[in-house]
């Protein structure tokens, strides 16, 4: 059996995202700023997209930029803010500890020029706490940057909450709803969310296009000088084929979600309840606030990157929480923001379903985590300390 189990990772595109965007590759290939007919099916193409992809998140068509995805969204969403701030002599950002390095190396960068950033903890389950949020806004504070749903870990943020304290302060509040868009309902407007990012390949979508939510009045800076594309919001040809790709695979998404989210829930349900047999292991993120999609475990005196290989052996792939970082290897700053310790940390699974995941898959996966956590302990110099009573179990 063969199972992709790294959806979060990214996702396969959908036959109809791969139907919408072959005219645009073999017939309408023009330039939609040319004034033939071919640049101008392009051009109508790019605005019906554009339309599409607002309607799902409750936007009006121009508040949307399409960009090349979740990394530059981000960017350019906290770089905006900022510039807004600045102008003001607003140069405090609220964000926390769990964001993804897209939005945490854009604020490194924005603290060497001078910004003043604070990053809220989270709790054991990877949520932020609203209390604390509400008392680290300053009379400086410019931007709240909290990410929609984690992508390790899956925990889905009080957003709405959080969006209606930013509303009170009159503070401009951004949401990373990378892993969120497509996935659980999206609403920008009834979440009073201000700039918000998105990537198509999350979706069923190409990679290489995302789009950014900015709510009307909200000046963007541009990140790429050029044309006047986007409303000179960003600059480039756009990425046509993409883009009308990205609109059809969001909107089947977006159609299709209540149902898939039912079934993946159970699904995801059953093989958190198959991995927590396995003694001295632990889910990660909140059991119940987090996406249908996302199971994330720690398992004590395993080392992450080989359970990875072994169950690429038995066909199934699968991530882990752990990055490489020239050479060494850091455990995730998500699992040590939530606690775990790095031991434990370095022990990480994530396994992440695809739409059309099966009772079948969850069985055989099941089994096969068990088996190479089991094979793996049997000869694990840290697994012998623990059982040994040489160093104490923690989970
Ligand atoms: C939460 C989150 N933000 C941002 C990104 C970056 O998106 P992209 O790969 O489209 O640049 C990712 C991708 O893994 C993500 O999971």
């Amino acid at each position: 059996m063969k199972i992709y189990a790294d959806n979060a990772a990214t996702t396969k595109m959908s036959k109809a995202a791969i139907e919408a965007m072959l005219p645009y590759l073999e017939t309408y290939y023009g330039n939609p700023s040319s004034l033939y007919e071919e640049g101008q099916k392009a051009r109508e193409a790019v605005e019906k997209a554009r339309a599409d992809m607002a309607e799902c998140i409750g936007a009006e068509p121009g508040e949307i930029v399409f960009t090349s995805g979740g990394s530059e969204s981000d960017n350019q969403a906290i770089l905006s803010a900022a510039a807004i701030g600045k102008k003001t002599g607003k140069m405090h950002i609220i964000s926390d500890t769990i964001e993804h390095h897209a939005v945490l190396h854009t604020l490194k960068k924005l603290e060497k020029e001078g910004f003043r950033v604070t990053y809220l903890p989270v709790n054991e389950n990877g949520i932020v706490r609203t209390e604390e949020l509400e008392s680290a806004i300053r009379e400086d504070t410019c931007l709240v940057t909290i990410m929609y749903a984690n992508n390790e870990i899956g925990t889905v943020q009080p957003v709405k909450e959080i969006g209606e304290i930013c509303k009170k302060h009159k503070i401009l509040f951004h949401t990373d709803a990378v892993q969120a868009v497509g996935h659980i309902p999206v609403d920008v407007k009834a979440d009073h969310i201000d700039l918000l990012s998105a990537s198509a390949h999350k979706f069923h979508g190409p990679k290489g296009v995302g789009f950014l939510y900015a709510r009307k009045g909200i000046r963007l800076s541009t990140l790429i000088e050029g044309g006047a594309q986007e409303r000179g919001k960003r600059a480039g040809t756009e990425n046509v084929p993409g883009i009308v790709a990205a609109a059809a695979a969001l909107k089947e998404s977006c159609g299709q979600m209540s149902e898939t989210g039912e079934r993946l829930k159970l699904l995801r349900d059953m093989l958190i309840e198959g991995l927590s047999e396995i003694p001295h292991s632990a889910l990660n993120g909140d059991p119940e606030k987090r996406l249908p999609s996302n199971v994330s475990f720690c398992f004590e005196g395993i080392e992450g990157e080989s359970l990875l290989l072994l169950l690429d052996d038995k066909g199934v792939m699968a991530s882990s929480g752990s990055a490489c970082t020239s050479g060494s290897l850091d455990p995730s700053h998500v699992l040590l923001a939530i606690g775990r310790v790095h031991d434990v940390a370095h022990g990480s699974l994530r396994l992440t379903l695809g739409d059309d995941a099966t009772e079948d898959e969850i069985r055989y996966m099941t089994v096969a985590v068990k088996d190479v956590v089991n094979y793996l302990r049997g000869f694990s110099p840290v697994w012998r300390d623990l059982v040994n009573g040489k160093t104490k179990f923690i989970l």
